[in-house]
């Protein structure tokens, strides 16, 4: 199966394998959004299947929630889970301090939700996201559609003062039309090239009526584990300041999703 996968794919396959295996029997997790989170979803799956791995998942969108029942996971909403042991999720970006930009997949809302109710955030990634500054990847904020021009219009003002480098913002459109998150809102992409300073763009953001959310994850992240197309995986705690490497296998996961 892993010998069909793109290189990319591969990445994010190891990435997410090494994250699943941290996962704790009675534990509840919270559900990441995109395509490497949708490879931890079946990976859980699979032990789920395979050991018996009791969890409940708490999915950061629609989609996730999807494919979560699909593989047999017991999924609860986040409003029964309360409080979360561990997420583990994608990331469009992530910095030296593990700050990172996320709403690539316009899930960005929950996801945040999702990651501050949770002892421990774990993002899963391929070695591309990695940044020395945040910014090239467009910063998605999550708007109320009412009034959703004048919003933008302050955001454009905002960014002006702002320690940016670029200032274009385009609404995120879906066939046509306008995409709307599982929240009911419109997104905005924030095509800034560079964020000097993310906590206080992210906060900034966030005082502005209109905005109900921003794609800046900052000091969220505790631990990210970077996946690379050779089976490598490279994992960074934040809070230990340590680095460790491993390797998967491919052959032990040749019988894995045979069905996808
Ligand atoms: C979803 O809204 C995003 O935050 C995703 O986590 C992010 O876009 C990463 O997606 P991929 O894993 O598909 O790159």
């Amino acid at each position: 199966m892993t010998g069909e996968l793109s290189p990319i794919d591969k990445a994010k396959f190891v990435a997410a394998k090494r994250a699943a295996d941290m996962v704790e029997d009675g534990m509840r997790v919270g559900l990441g959004t995109g395509s490497t989170a949708a490879w931890l979803v079946r990976h859980l799956g699979d032990r789920v299947r395979d050991e018996g791995l009791r969890i409940k998942g708490v999915p950061t969108s629609a989609r996730t929630a999807h494919l979560a029942k699909q593989v047999g996971i017991t999924v609860i909403p986040l409003d029964e889970a309360g409080t979360l042991n561990m997420t583990i999720d994608g990331a469009d970006e992530f910095d030296g301090d593990l700050n990172l930009i996320k709403g690539g997949g316009g899930a960005l809302l929950r996801e945040k939700i999702v990651a501050a109710a949770s002892e421990e955030v774990v993002i899963i990634a391929d070695a591309a996201k990695e940044v020395g500054t945040l910014g090239a990847f467009p910063l998605p904020i999550e708007v109320v559609p009412f009034g959703w021009t004048t919003t933008q219009i302050l955001v454009e003002e905002l960014l002006v003062s702002a320690d940016v480098m670029g200032r274009r913002i385009t609404l995120r459109m879906n066939a046509g039309k306008p995409f709307v998150t599982d929240e009911g809102n419109y997104i905005l992409d924030l095509h800034l090239s560079r964020i000097g300073n993310a906590r206080q763009l992210a906060m900034a953001l966030n005082q502005m009526p209109g905005v109900v959310e921003n794609g800046l994850f900052v000091d969220l992240c505790d631990k990210v584990i970077i996946g690379y197309s050779d089976g490598r995986v490279e994992t960074r705690d934040i809070n230990e300041g340590t680095v460790s490497e491993d390797r998967i296998d491919f052959a032990e996961t040749e019988n894995l999703f045979s069905d996808i």
